[in-house]
């Protein structure tokens, strides 16, 4: 397996990520050493759809894939010829997304004659643990086996991780995503997109008590997750009590959130626990949240596991974490540049 960066031993991989609604690119050395991590948000043209529009995505990429790139390479004080190859997201994603990145992908490792590593984005969710971390310059490296809860905006899944290059999916939601959940429920909130951060913020100052919303097959054995039917009762008390929107709308995002947060720690412990594993990873966007990188910790701590969570801009999509998955998975994603294509349902 790579280490990290030794003077000896240094591959320093260009990042790009086009899978959604980010434009992004990086330059990383050796999977951990971040030179440059750039990224264009498109937030503010899906706004006033209230969700992502598969054509904007792909026109906005279009328009800025190139000075993304080119300020992540002039950030990392770096050029073409000082790169070892270029990493890039295929799939999952939406196509006319990935489509962008890897076009250009293709040509620059052509015009640069470059090696190029076809990258699975749920792969770039996980192997987001194993950048450095300046939040917390001693975080330890994850060390397998441990178990990864890999939570955002398409996908709820458990990963038995038992070597950079092995992993299993133990479990998985069967309906929404969790962070699909929390955008669907800021939506009837009223809190616009993207609804994580905002019901994240208010719950704040809401109680996670004041509502009893169900917590989906939390009771059941195995690791799979059910979150429609929490956002569905959301929606029938907001039906039925339409004034609770404006008076009491930190009370139903602190609810709800305790609910979705509940779900999580509770699977992904047990899990951990009973593979004997002393390390839990958490990944993806919703991992920002900061209640659940609390309540995880917490619980984990008295279960005596270990949680490893990545800095907040490497849990949603980012190109740095791309590079880190293209540099400990390495021949097994290297293709070559004319053989590259984008695998919109690519599983793990
Ligand atoms: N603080 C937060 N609390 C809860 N959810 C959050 C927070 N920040 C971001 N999210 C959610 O994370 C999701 C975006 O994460 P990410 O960018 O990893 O997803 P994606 O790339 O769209 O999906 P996937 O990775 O499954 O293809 C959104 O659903 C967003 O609401
Ligand atoms: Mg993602």
């Amino acid at each position: 397996m790579p280490g990290r960066p030794s003077p000896e031993n240094k591959m320093r991989l260009l990042g790009i990520e086009t899978s959604c609604d980010d434009t992004a690119a990086a330059v990383v050395v050796d999977g951990y050493t971040v030179e440059s991590n750039v990224l264009a948000s498109q937030d503010e043209f899906h706004r006033a759809y209230g969700g992502i529009v598969p054509e904007i995505a792909s026109r906005q990429h279009a328009e800025t894939i190139n000075a993304v790139i080119e300020l992540a390479l002039r950030k990392a004080r770096r050029g073409f010829d000082d790169l070892d190859g270029i990493a890039v997201t295929c799939g999952p994603g939406l196509p006319g997304s990935l489509v962008v990145g890897v076009a250009v992908a293709q040509a620059a490792a052509l015009a640069r004659d470059l090696p190029v590593f076809a990258v699975n984005h749920l792969h770039g969710h996980l192997f987001a643990n194993y950048l450095e971390n300046r939040e917390q310059p001693n975080h330890p490296p994850p060390v397998t086996p441990f178990v990864c809860l890999v939570v955002s905006g398409g996908h709820t899944d458990l990963i038995a991780v038992e070597s950079p290059s092995r992993h299993r999916v133990i479990g998985r939601t069967l309906d929404d995503a969790a962070g699909e959940a929390f955008d669907k429920v800021a939506r009837i909130l009223g809190l616009g997109f993207p609804g994580g951060p905002a019901i994240d913020q208010l719950a704040r100052s809401g109680d996670p008590r004041a509502f009893d919303f169900p917590r989906g097959l939390i009771r059941n054995a195995g690791y799979d997750f059910s979150f429609s039917g929490l956002k569905t009762a959301v929606r029938y008390h907001v039906d039925a009590h339409p004034e609770d929107v404006e008076r009491r709308c930190a009370d139903l995002a602190a609810s709800f959130q305790a609910a979705v947060v509940d779900a999580l720690c509770e699977k992904t412990i047990r899990a951990a626990g009973d593979a004997s594993v002393t390390t839990i990873a958490l990944a993806g966007g919703v991992a920002a949240n900061s209640s659940l990188r609390t309540e995880l910790r917490r619980r984990a701590a008295d279960a005596g596991i270990a949680v490893l969570v990545p800095p907040l801009a490497y849990c949603t999509d980012n190109a740095a974490m791309i590079a880190a998955a293209a540099f400990y998975r390495g021949e097994q994603g290297q293709v070559r540049p004319q053989d590259l294509r984008i695998d919109p349902n690519f599983a793990w």
